[in-house]
């Protein structure tokens, strides 16, 4: 197992392995069409900041990422990167997209706190990471933990956040390990659905070291 920073020549296998890393996890699919979701969690990442993406290789292939961000505020917002999949991929004109979202509008004027993504000065950096199951408990998650670690360091060690679900034990138990402890309240994502019920937000925060 080799964990190292990205290549352009990674690029088609990285879009390939984005859509099937969270096989079996709750945000395996978020509203059913890879390269829209892949356009807001994953190709941002590695445009805009592919000095923070840390490919984990096995027998060749590449097998898992850590996609990170280490100044939140500058990047593109979670929303920004929404509405523009929207258009760009005319998700409004497809059968599964339209479902999740007009699922979403419904779950949104539940009462309650409202997920989104974290704003704290305290806490500027976030990541994902995925690792297709037959990588999942070999080490290599922890692995790529520690370059994303060893970057934050780089950059002067700001605290870093995440944001999983609580239907998402592994993760969890993954992210308390590395040093993440809860953050705020676990609202509702509104529209997503893991096997049939409704999913909370989970945010972790990581201060720095
Ligand atoms: C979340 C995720 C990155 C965590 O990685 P992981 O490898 O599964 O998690 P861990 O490192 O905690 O490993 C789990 C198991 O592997 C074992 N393990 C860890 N390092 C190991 C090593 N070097 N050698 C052998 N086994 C190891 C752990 O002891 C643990 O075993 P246990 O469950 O029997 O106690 C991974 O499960 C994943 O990609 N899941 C799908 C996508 C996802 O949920 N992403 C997060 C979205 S927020």
């Amino acid at each position: 197992m080799e964990i190292r920073g990205v290549v352009p020549g990674d690029r088609a296998e990285l879009l390939a392995l984005s859509s099937r890393a969270g096989a079996g996890s709750p945000t395996e699919s978020i509203w059913g069409h890879p390269e829209s979701e892949a356009a807001v969690y994953f190709t941002p990442y590695l445009e805009l900041e592919p000095e923070s993406l840390f490919v984990a290789v096995a027998g060749g292939q590449l097998v898992g990422y850590l996609a990170g961000c280490v100044d939140t505020a500058a990047f593109p917002s979670e929303e920004e990167r929404m509405r523009a999949a929207i258009s760009d991929h005319r998700l409004f004109t497809k059968r599964r997209p339209l479902m999740f979202f007009a699922r979403a509008a419904v779950d949104a004027v539940r009462p309650g706190p409202k997920a989104g993504e974290l704003e704290d000065p305290r806490y500027p950096a976030h990541l994902h990471i995925n690792l297709v199951p037959a990588a999942r408990g070999t080490g290599a998650a922890d692995a790529l933990m520690a370059h994303w670690f060893a970057r934050l360091a780089e950059v002067g060690a700001p605290g870093c956040f995440l944001q999983t679900l609580v239907e998402n034990p592994r993760a969890g138990a993954f992210f308390e390990r590395a040093g993440f402890t809860d953050h705020g309240p676990t609202p509702l994502v509104p529209g997503l659905r893991y096997r049939g019920a409704r999913v909370h937000q989970r945010t972790m925060v990581r201060d720095p070291r």
